[in-house]
């Protein structure tokens, strides 16, 4: 494995690498979300590049990016694990050298739900992947559907911008009781850690609805609603019936949908989000 810290001798190790190649972009603090992004590229791609960058740009808040995990040493052990052929983990100053200026506007897309509740962050999210697609020159982009928002932003942009990349959605891994792994989750305490699977319940019982023919967005909304309420430690952010793709308001819940919920829990944002249609998730198959 190969590990870049600068623009030019990434460029040398992807010149040389044979056939497709699948990029899989992170901030390290890897878990098993991540590996699972990195399995489905290693099994589809004949070359495997990750990225390894915490991105200042897109978080709104300075202190949690200062609280943001950092492990290095063990992400690159976790990257060979998995079979990646070339990491590229660039000092900031690689990314955002002096005179930096140019962003990207992802449109009304990224106004909806986090967008609502972290202006900036999509801007910050879909300028460091197009440099991050221009850099590794992919032929697919792996990434994980609990982030549902950000793989529309990013789908969006490949489509408007014309980039000549495939991105796959690989679905959401969780732990045994439901909660989606998140590199935030070791921040909560057992306490906390037991309140946030109300956002897995939440979704738990507006998708076991919908199977029971329930049909009215409100419906489905308001019991994920009411299962965050009832849990002291949380704090209901949002919980929302949307068109999957354009993540508008629907007036009648017909697929493609997404069913989005955030919360807070002891000042630790959390999401999730289930999806209802076909093929909009990868499926595993090669
Ligand atoms: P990060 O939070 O490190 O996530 C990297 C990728 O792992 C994203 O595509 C995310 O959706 C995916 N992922 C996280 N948790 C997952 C889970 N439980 N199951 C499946 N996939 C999961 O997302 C980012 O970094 C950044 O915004 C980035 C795209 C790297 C741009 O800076």
């Amino acid at each position: 494995m190969i590990v870049a810290r600068t623009r030019a001798s990434l460029r040398d190790a992807r010149a040389r690498l044979p056939g497709t190649v699948g990029v899989v972009p992170t901030m390290g603090a890897l878990h098993e979300g991540h590996r699972a992004l990195l399995r489905t590229a290693r099994r589809r791609e004949r070359s495997v590049v990750a990225t390894l960058f915490v991105n200042r740009t897109q978080f709104n808040d300075p202190a949690d990016y200062a609280a943001y995990p950092r492990d290095e040493g063990e992400d690159l052990a976790a990257f060979e694990a998995c079979g990646v052929d070339l990491v590229f983990a660039p000092p900031v100053s690689e990314m955002y050298p002096n005179g930096f200026g140019t962003r990207i506007d992802p449109g009304p897309i990224a106004a909806e739900l986090e967008g609502a509740r972290r202006p900036g962050h999509f801007a910050g999210v879909a300028t460091v992947v197009a440099k991050l697609f221009n850099l590794t020159r992919p032929t697919r982009a792996y990434f994980g559907q609990k982030d549902w928002q950000q793989t529309r932003v990013i789908a969006r942009m490949v489509e408007d911008l014309n980039l000549p990349i495939d991105p796959v959605i690989v679905p959401t891994v969780r732990n045994p009781d439901g909660l989606a792994l998140s590199s935030r989750n070791v921040r909560l305490t057992p306490d906390q850690r037991q309140a946030a699977t109300a956002l897995w319940r939440g979704l738990a019982s507006a998708r076991d609805a919908w199977d029971d023919d329930e049909r009215s967005p409100a419906a489905l909304a308001e019991l994920v609603r009411t299962t965050i309420r009832a849990e002291p430690l949380a704090k209901l952010e949002y919980a929302e019936v949307r068109h999957a793709l354009t993540l508008e308001p629907v007036g009648r819940a017909r697929p493609p949908l997404v069913i989005a919920v955030a919360a807070d829990i002891g000042g630790i944002g959390l999401i999730d989000n289930v999806v209802l249609g076909d093929g909009l998730v990868d499926d595993g198959g090669a």
